[in-house]
């Protein structure tokens, strides 16, 4: 870790809650439902439950949970592709939208902050990549978006990002439906960083990946988070991955951060007996 500590946190979220469904008078006071994620009374499903996250320069952020726990709800709402039902959001981008909520923001502002701060790299590369289009094409696609204009210097720099993520040069024009899983999330990398984004946020990005294959797209992640010195949160359902990479590490139920710290402590000193469940399914 090489977090700058006199800095303000890049990312800070207050009071996150994610509810699909209207929601009624037993699960609309406190935290919502008593037990697991959905209101026995009404069906309405709190996916996220009042969390809190902050994260700062040059810092990995692990989330991990079961299945359902909330993981990628969070994530999507942290990278502004779904909108909240509750909470508070401040990105640091030395800009005089500094102190307004995120939450709050104009479409094109979060169509900017979404092209330029936040790159995201979801779990199935078919939901980012266009598959039929070139690697290149898609890299250029996103600077496109980001307002490059000019086509051989694009094509210079996906190039060297593909090159940075080890995609063969004669591959650069092949479509990423040619690709196998590990080459595709290796492209989904590259645009996710494309436009130089301080913060990089990654949904389960190896699972169903061979394992020596998912160590190679973590060790990819490690150099260019560390050349970068990029704030990167990191969701998996899987210790093991966030045990990897993540400095400080949350862990979700039913859409609670039941227990947060240092990994390490985590790993060592898990407080939550279903934290403890997760790290002796590790041993
Ligand atoms: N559109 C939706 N409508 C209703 N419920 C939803 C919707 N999207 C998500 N949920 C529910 O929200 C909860 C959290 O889902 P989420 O996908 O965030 O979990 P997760 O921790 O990412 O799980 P996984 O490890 O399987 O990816 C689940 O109970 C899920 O069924
Ligand atoms: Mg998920
Ligand atoms: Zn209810």
């Amino acid at each position: 870790m090489n977090v700058a500590p006199d800095m303000p946190p890049r990312l800070e979220a207050h009071g996150i809650h994610v509810r699909h469904g209207p929601g009624c008078d037993r699960c609309l006071t406190g935290a919502g439902p008593e037990q697991g994620n959905r209101c026995a009374a009404c069906g309405t499903v709190h996916a996220v439950r009042q969390v809190d996250v902050q994260a700062f320069d040059g810092e990995v952020l692990g989330i991990v949970g079961e299945s359902g726990s909330g993981k990628s709800s969070l994530l999507r709402t942290l990278a502004l592709e779904q909108a909240p039902s509750a909470g508070m959001y401040l990105i640091r981008e030395d800009g005089p939208d500094d102190h307004q909520n995120r939450f709050d923001a104009s479409d094109q502002a979060i169509r900017r902050l979404r092209n330029e701060t936040i790159g995201l790299v979801r779990q199935h590369a078919h939901e980012t990549l266009r598959m039929r289009l070139s690697a290149t094409g898609n890299i250029a696609e996103t600077m496109l978006a980001a307002g490059h204009r000019h086509v051989g210097r694009m094509r210079e720099r996906a190039a060297g990002l593909l090159d940075d993520v080890s995609i063969a040069r004669d591959r650069h024009l092949d479509a990423p439906a040619t690709f196998s899983g590990g080459m595709q999330q290796r492209v989904q990398i590259a645009r996710a960083i494309a436009n130089n984004p301080p913060v990089l946020l990654l949904d389960e990005v190896t699972t169903g990946l061979d394992l020596s294959v998912q160590a190679r797209v973590l060790d990819l992640i490690q150099r260019i988070q560390r050349e970068r010195q990029m704030t990167v949160i990191l969701v998996s359902h899987d210790l093991a991955v966030v045990r990897m990479l993540a400095d400080r590490t949350l862990v979700m139920r039913h859409g609670q951060v039941i227990e947060h710290g240092l990994t390490d402590r985590i790993l060592e000193d898990p407080h939550m007996p279903y934290t403890q469940e997760l790290v002796q399914s590790l041993l």
